[in-house]
């Protein structure tokens, strides 16, 4: 039996990836400072070490015996990450500087890598490749495109064998207890609004898309989930160094997204259609081939079954 560690295990998506890893056969080691992690999310067979991943010392200790690691630990807040730049450099960056140290040291020599589709910024088309060119428009995708060229660049020097997750847009929950406590992602504000009484709203429907409100290729967590562990069983399997979107590389509109919100609800949510933000792409749907091909999976579960946990789970 292998022993993984996890940073990040607490979270939202850790938490998942925690429970996936456990089932797979293999030891659990969660890292994670707990800032936004929960203690109580962490699957009681996996041993938990608080502590942040900036601390080399703690990272070097929670190592012991690990034949790889899942790096999640991270911020990730778009917004945020504009307004404290400094912040996500210091987090992610030195997060990763700190993390592949510990690593080197012990000889750690297999890792997981939680990218974003962030790395692409604004992509001149869809669905995108990961060929395709990495601009990335805020400081948050500048640190995750920063840390896949540090695990790259690793790899040259010494023995590293890595699989970076491009993420599109994360949704739903594996258990009702397991949902996404997040303020800024769409499926949790439009139910955050709804519980309040309040309309959701369409950040902009003049955009170029047949129904003129953003596309996004929305993919259910446990399927996420489900990659990480694929990444796992490949990088302990043979050497690697490769970057996969993860995504379905099917896309759903902001209204489409409502529809299913409706649908499942049972009711007209009554969304109002209001001014864009600023920032956001038209399109963003992955090309999803090439993580089908490396790591023989891919996503299976519905928009509507991410409306539904999400809804069970809030
Ligand atoms: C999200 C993540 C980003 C990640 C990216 C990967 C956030 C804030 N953004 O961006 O970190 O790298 O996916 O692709 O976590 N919308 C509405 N009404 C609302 C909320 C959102 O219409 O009340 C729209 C947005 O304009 C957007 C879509 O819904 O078109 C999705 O928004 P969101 O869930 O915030 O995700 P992204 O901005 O795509």
């Amino acid at each position: 039996m292998s022993r993984w560690l996890l940073t990040g295990g607490a979270g939202y998506i850790g938490s998942h990836v925690a429970r996936d890893l456990l089932a797979s056969g293999r030891e659990v080691v969660v890292l994670d400072d707990l800032s936004t992690g929960i203690r109580e999310r962490v699957p009681v067979d996996a041993e938990l070490v608080v502590a942040s991943v900036l601390d080399t010392d703690a990272v070097r200790r929670a190592l012991d015996g690990v034949s790889g690691v899942v790096h999640l630990a991270a911020k990730k807040a778009v917004g945020e990450s504009v307004e404290q730049p400094l912040l996500y450099y210091r987090e992610n960056v030195g997060g990763m500087t700190s993390l592949l140290q510990a690593m080197d040291d012990v000889g750690t020599a297999c890792m997981v890598y939680s990218s974003s589709a962030a790395v692409y910024g604004e992509p001149a088309w869809s669905p995108i490749s990961e060929d395709s060119p990495l601009q990335p428009l805020s400081p948050y995708g500048e640190t995750k495109v920063i840390g896949e060229w540090m695990v790259r660049d690793v790899a040259v020097a010494r023995p590293l064998s890595w699989v970076s997750l491009r993420y599109f847009n994360v949704a739903g929950a594996g258990a009702i207890n397991l949902g996404d406590p997040s303020v800024n992602n769409l499926i949790p504000m439009v139910f955050r609004a709804l519980d309040r009484g309040e309309s959701p709203q369409i950040f902009g429907t003049d955009y170029p898309t047949l129904d003129g409100s953003c596309i996004r290729d929305y993919i259910h967590v446990s399927d996420l989930s489900a990659a990480h562990v694929a990444a796992a069983d490949l990088v302990e399997r043979e050497v690697v160094g490769v970057a996969l979107n993860v995504g379905t590389g099917v896309g759903a509109s902001v209204i489409e997204v409502m529809d299913a919100v409706s649908e499942v609800v049972g009711r007209d949510v009554g969304a109002v259609a209001v001014g864009r933000r600023a920032g956001d792409p038209p399109e963003l749907v992955a090309q999803v081939m090439r993580a089908q091909e490396t790591l023989g999976w891919s996503a299976r579960r519905s928009l509507t079954e991410m409306v539904s946990s999400a809804y069970a789970a809030r």
